[in-house]
């Protein structure tokens, strides 16, 4: 039976015993699938995977998603989103600098992504052999239930609308971004979204308003909307809620959507690589 450790941090737990690369029975993936929906984010170390068995892996969870930016997916493989600082023959080989802002994945779709599988292949250290480029996770159910009374009676029944080109163009370290085909504009019109979700396995209260994407809640003054989310947005990254992934190469970390948001720390350059893989589960409609 796998080893389950949690962090000690409001999410997290580092799942030991576990070779991803081989089948698992039904009893090993329903413990794995159960201790992600309970720790929200759990990790494998030390894992050596092809391509083909990341994606066989991920799959056992159900359908993946094809990322609508095709110029980051690993050629041969579009189920494989790569997120890197790598440049090849003069062009970056993924997104460079993916989730510098609080968010969740496909968060601006009408259905967001149920999880991510992240899966570490070169990680950037500093002099002294520290690594570099660690990931924030902050728990969605811990934020949602610390709201105060009157804050979750004023936005439990609310919606909020999202939008994808609110982060495309947002501040970049790597500079600005080529501008959004009219193909990936058809794909990502604005989305509303229930400012609480309910998370679809564990029917937890979920707080899922992100600072990433959600632009404004319908029905309210605009600049009441702003302060609302803005403390909304405050209180999601409370570092009580936080849990702090430091990367080596060969981690294997799940992160669930509907639960948690995260965020890329970005304190590193070329000639520090850094070079990760994710697969993303397709999701259901929130409600
Ligand atoms: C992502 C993402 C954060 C990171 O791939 O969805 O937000 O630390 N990545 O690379
Ligand atoms: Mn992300």
């Amino acid at each position: 039976m796998p080893d389950i450790r949690p962090t000690g941090a409001a999410l997290g737990a580092e799942i030991r015993g576990i070779d991803l690369s081989q089948p698992l029975d039904d009893a090993t993936f329903r413990t794995i699938e159960d201790a992600l929906h309970e720790h929200e984010v759990i990790f494998f170390r030390g894992q050596k995977l092809t391509p083909e068995q990341h994606i066989a892996f991920s799959r056992r969870f159900g359908e993946l998603e094809l990322h609508l930016r095709k110029d980051c997916c690993k050629p041969g493989y579009p189920e494989i989103f790569v997120v890197s600082n790598v440049i090849e023959n003069g062009k970056p080989i993924g997104t460079q600098d993916a989730g510098l802002f609080w968010h969740s994945d496909l968060a601006y779709m009408a259905v967001p992504s149920r999880g991510s599988l992240f899966y570490a292949h070169e990680v950037p250290h500093d002099d002294s052999g520290k690594p570099l480029g660690d990931t924030l996770f902050a728990s969605m159910t811990a934020a949602w239930t610390a709201l105060p009374e009157e804050i979750k009676r004023k936005v439990a029944d609310r919606r909020a609308v999202t939008s994808y080109a609110k982060g495309y163009y947002r501040d970049r370290k790597s500079g600005p971004r080529p501008p959004l085909t009219e193909a990936q504009k058809a794909r990502t019109p604005d989305v509303e979204h229930p400012v609480m979700r309910t998370h679809p396995y564990t029917k937890k209260p979920c707080l899922f308003v992100n600072e990433g994407y959600t632009s404004h809640i319908p029905g309210l003054p605009r600049d009441e909307s702003d302060r609302i989310l803005e403390t909304l947005f405050e209180h999601a990254s409370r570092p009580e809620f936080v849990y702090r992934h430091q990367w080596q190469a060969g981690d294997f970390l799940i992160w669930d959507n509907a639960s948690t948001q995260h965020r890329a720390v970005f304190d590193y350059a070329l000639p520090q690589r850094r070079r990760m893989e994710r697969t993303t589960l397709t999701g259901t409609a929130p409600f």
